[in-house]
């Protein structure tokens, strides 16, 4: 039987609580914003990693579907700003930013058709030395598991599909456990 993963997002203490973070995301999340003025965050959540993100004197924006979640995340970080929406809409395309983050298996909840239209949305938000860091699982060939709103994907395909809408792989960075950071920049189209 297929089940929702979205469904814990209804409960976003447990969230927040059970998906801490850890030292190695927190060493490179504060590497790689210090030269970002402006940082997006899209499936932003409980503001997990606002601290780091929103730090200083950048603009940060927080981008999300779940109302729950973005209470959680206000309740702490009152003057965050917010946005409540499904990325597929794009509320921000006016803006540009130097940093966009989709961490801890966000990408994920992109649905495989809707893929390449928001990489190409991310591509047009980006400024031209803007960086793109996606934080996922590895997995070699898919989910072990099946979810009606999660679509794991191996590396090696999310990097292909990325170069699809002109995003190129600069580096990437094992994190703790699994975990691993895909960082694209800008390629010419
Ligand atoms: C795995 S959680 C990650 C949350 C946060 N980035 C973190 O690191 O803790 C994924 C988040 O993406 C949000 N999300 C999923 N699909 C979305 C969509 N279509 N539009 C906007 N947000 C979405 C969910 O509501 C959830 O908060």
């Amino acid at each position: 039987m297929t089940t929702l993963i979205s469904k814990q997002y209804q409960f976003p203490a447990v969230y927040h609580e059970s998906h801490l973070v850890s030292l190695s995301e927190r060493n490179f999340f504060v590497q790689q914003t210090q030269f970002a003025q402006s940082v997006l965050e899209l499936g932003c959540g409980t503001g997990r990693l606002y601290p780091i993100l929103g730090s200083g004197n950048k603009q940060y924006v927080g981008l999300d579907r779940e109302w729950q979640m973005l209470k959680y995340f206000l309740k702490d970080h009152p003057k965050a700003c917010l946005v409540l929406a499904q990325w597929g809409d794009w509320p921000l395309l006016s803006y540009q930013f130097d940093m966009v983050v989709m961490a801890r298996n966000t990408w994920f909840h992109v649905p495989p058709v809707s893929r390449l239209a928001l990489l190409n949305n991310v591509y047009e938000i980006m400024n031209e030395s803007g960086i793109f860091v996606v934080e996922v699982d590895r997995i070699k060939d898919g989910s072990p598991y099946r979810q009606a709103d999660f679509f794991p994907q191996p590396v090696l395909e999310i990097v292909g599909c990325f170069r699809d809408a002109g995003l190129k792989l600069e580096f990437t960075k094992n994190l703790s456990g699994t975990k691993t950071a895909l960082c694209f920049r800008k390629a010419c189209r």
